[in-house]
């Protein structure tokens, strides 16, 4: 199947159509989330103590001033389990009737098994299954859309998509270009299938990735391509590496250009949104993308200030913000955004359903 032909399925406005090869299709909405957080913060003043930057330098050119770190032996798997114990107390979904767990993450808890098994285990999901879905700063909105798609088959009736990292235990604090940026946490969501006639619900996606931007933003070694040796512990190769300034370029014009392409062919405009939730990179990526797309500032929810970049998990953390702030209510048309490592990017649209 093409990825036009899953789209023309996801942008279905009705709650159920017929396909030829699929039958019966649903639409799949977003009926909770939560995050996790931990609550230890790296302030900017902490890291002027560890690398030659300032608090100045930071909150003027990323918008950062505060990220929360976990403490020593916290993993994404414990994170991701909060955030999804979280989910199934306040919407009264039992553990066991969860069907499956995607973990969207760059930090799982080890490279084997995935982090979704771990989850599942945790917080008692008998009859889920599980995996683990590698698409960096755009892996919660890739997740949600593939679980959405679970969903609309009819397969699943929920889905929790999670979306965590643990910066802290992949970046280097003695390198000022990146350590200033991350952060850990993230949040979960819940799927479920939309009610008959209820106007709720993933609208439209767009999503692409460029691999050539690979060596951009990448951790070196410990995969196949350099396996782990004394050498690159020594050359800290188990890092994130960035070339900040090719990444910001691609963001920069890539988070405006997606999004105006699916706004276009859903015969929208920027103005249309009732909330803008971009993943929080650097908050002069958030800026130029919201002025291109001519998106209100009383619109686009910003806590990068909060969290730093917590790659797969910004959107979910978003996302709470901007409910805790009111920004966020039922009906309200969303997009989301997303651009990184990869390169990949997105955009979808999204019915807020409760
Ligand atoms: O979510 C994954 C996707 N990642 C992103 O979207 C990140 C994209 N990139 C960025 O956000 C920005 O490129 C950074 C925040 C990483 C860097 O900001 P910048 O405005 O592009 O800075 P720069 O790399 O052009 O550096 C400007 C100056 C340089 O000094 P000179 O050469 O002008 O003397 C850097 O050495 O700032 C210096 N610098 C710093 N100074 C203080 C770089 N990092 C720091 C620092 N503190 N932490």
């Amino acid at each position: 199947m093409s990825r036009d032909e899953v789209s023309v399925v996801s942008i279905a406005p009705k709650h159920e159509l017929i396909t030829g090869k699929m039958g019966k299709l649903s639409r799949a909405k977003i009926s909770a989330i939560d995050i996790a957080v931990p609550p230890k913060l790296l302030t900017n003043a902490d890291l002027e103590k560890l690398v030659a930057t300032t608090d100045q330098w930071i909150m003027e050119r990323t918008g950062i001033r505060q990220r929360h770190i976990v403490e020593p032996g916290v993993t994404s798997s414990d994170l991701g389990a909060e955030a999804a114990l979280k989910i199934l107390a306040k919407t009264g979904v039992a553990a066991t009737d969860i069907d499956l767990i995607i973990f969207s993450t760059i930090s799982p808890d080890m490279f084997l098994p995935a982090t979704a098994c771990l989850v599942q285990n945790k917080i008692g999901a008998t009859k889920a299954w599980g995996f683990d879905l590698s698409a960096a700063c755009s892996g919660f909105l890739y997740g949600l859309q593939v679980g959405a798609q679970f969903i609309a088959t009819g397969a699943h009736k929920n889905v929790l998509v999670i979306g965590i990292d643990v910066m802290s235990g992949i970046i280097d604090y003695t390198d000022r270009a990146t350590c200033v940026i991350f952060g850990d946490g993230g949040g979960a969501a819940l799927l479920q299938p939309a009610g008959e006639g209820e106007d709720a619900g993933f609208i439209d996606f767009l999503f692409e990735v460029d691999g050539s931007g690979g060596d951009a933003l990448c951790i070196p070694a410990g995969g196949s391509k350099t396996p782990a040796t004394h050498e690159t512990v020594d050359k800290r190769l188990h890092y994130v590496h960035q070339d900040g300034h090719a990444v910001f370029k691609m963001a920069t014009r890539k988070m405006a250009e997606i999004c105006s392409r699916l706004l276009e062919r859903n015969g929208l405009t920027g103005q249309d949104v009732d909330l803008f939730v971009p993943h929080q990179a650097n908050k002069r990526i958030i800026d130029s993308a919201a002025e291109r797309l001519g998106m209100p500032s009383e619109r686009i929810i910003i806590n990068i200030d909060e969290y730093g970049n917590t790659t797969a998990g910004t959107l979910p953390l978003a996302l709470n913000s901007a409910r805790d702030k009111g920004m966020l209510k039922k009906g309200d048309l969303v997009l989301f955004a997303t651009v990184g490592a990869g390169f990949s990017a997105g955009a979808a649209l999204v019915r807020w359903g409760y």
